[in-house]
């Protein structure tokens, strides 16, 4: 069994292989490196490729037969959600029309499992949602969360036409790391984005202290990349019977806010991280937290790393990067 893993050498990518390796599983990893290195995926086969160029069926297909491949993992896409209100046709076309690429090639050659990197972004803002469950509604807000929202669509039409089985994980907050060479390398999220100001000697910011909520910043779901690493492995497992359709939340039923993930910052760093307090920004939901009893029911999946862990790790694998 060899599994193809698009997008493989990025952040979240990476640890799954790194996973599967330590598994034994056969790996070929398909990335074109925009955000990453062939560093990170250690002795696994790489193809160099697009996921959306023109040529892409063909390689994947190629990818498919020479390396023996059963099962797809699909991290591939771009990721930045002020970007994809600037670049919207960029954005589909990397992310709906790579994956579309990918399924192609998987239905030519006969490969019927996947699992999806979707997101929290799908949902948008939900109101007055304590736990976001996998049927809250899906309305997003951006050009981003709504191409993971079609990828989602895609799948499921896949599975009634030619019996594909997926899985499509929505990803909570992302963060830490599970070895520290392979942190996020993006400066996209509160905890890099915070480490970023703290290495050029400036005080993180909090864009809003007036929400509904204990401390009035915003809530988050934070999931450890490494525990996200194991549901992919667990995901594997549901897949064999075909057209079997499963869209689970991946995060821990546990919220922290801006400040108390900029607390935990300050004890991972020993650095003063007294934030400086600006204007809300626009879409920003003021909690969102995911209820994870689906995964947990049907995956025997849970995201045990509490926030100092996660936040311990992150900030190890920063200083791996820039010491
Ligand atoms: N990091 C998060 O918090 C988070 C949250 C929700 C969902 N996601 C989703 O998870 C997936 C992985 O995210 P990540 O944080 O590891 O991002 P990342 O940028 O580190 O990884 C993406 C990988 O895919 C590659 N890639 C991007 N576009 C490609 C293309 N067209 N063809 C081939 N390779 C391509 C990049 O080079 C990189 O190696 C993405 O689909 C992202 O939307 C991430």
């Amino acid at each position: 069994m060899t599994v193809m893993v698009v997008g493989g050498a990025g952040y979240i990518g990476a640890h799954v292989v790194r996973l599967l390796q330590e598994a034994g599983v056969g790996v070929v990893v398909v990335d074109d490196l925009s955000t990453s290195n062939a560093g990170r995926i250690g002795d696994s086969p790489l193809v160099e490729l697009d996921a959306a160029s023109p040529e892409a069926v063909e390689v994947f297909r190629r990818t498919i037969r020479e390396y023996d491949v059963d099962s797809v993992i699909h991290f591939a896409a771009r990721k930045q959600v002020g970007e994809s209100m600037e670049r919207p046709l960029y954005y589909y076309a990397q992310n709906v029309g790579g994956l579309v690429n990918v399924l192609e090639a998987m239905q030519a050659e006969d490969v019927k499992k996947i699992i999806f990197s979707s997101s929290a972004a799908v949902y948008g803002m939900p109101q007055n949602v304590d736990m976001v469950i996998e049927e809250t509604p899906c309305e997003p807000i951006n050009p981003y969360g709504r191409t993971k929202l079609i990828g989602e669509y895609i799948l499921a039409d896949c599975a009634r036409a030619w019996g594909l089985s997926y899985a499509a994980l929505r990803y909570f907050n992302v963060a830490g790391a599970g070895w520290p060479e392979l942190g996020d390398e993006a400066i996209l999220n509160l905890m890099t984005m915070v480490f970023d100001r703290l290495e050029r000697g400036e005080r993180p910011l909090v864009f809003g202290d007036d929400y509904l909520t204990e401390d009035g910043t915003c809530i988050r779901d934070y999931v450890h990349v490494k525990d996200l690493a194991v549901a992919h492995i667990k995901a594997l497992d549901v897949l064999d019977k075909p057209g079997s359709e499963h869209v689970f939340n991946v995060g821990t039923g546990t919220g922290a806010s801006v400040l108390e993930v900029i607390e935990a910052i300050g004890r991972a760093s020993g650095r003063d991280t007294t934030p400086i307090i600006k204007e809300r920004r626009p879409g920003d939901p003021p909690r969102l937290v995911a209820s994870a009893k689906k995964i947990e029911r049907d995956l025997d999946f849970v995201s045990t790393t509490g926030l100092d862990e996660i936040v311990d790790t992150a900030w190890k694998a920063w200083r791996f990067q820039h010491d």
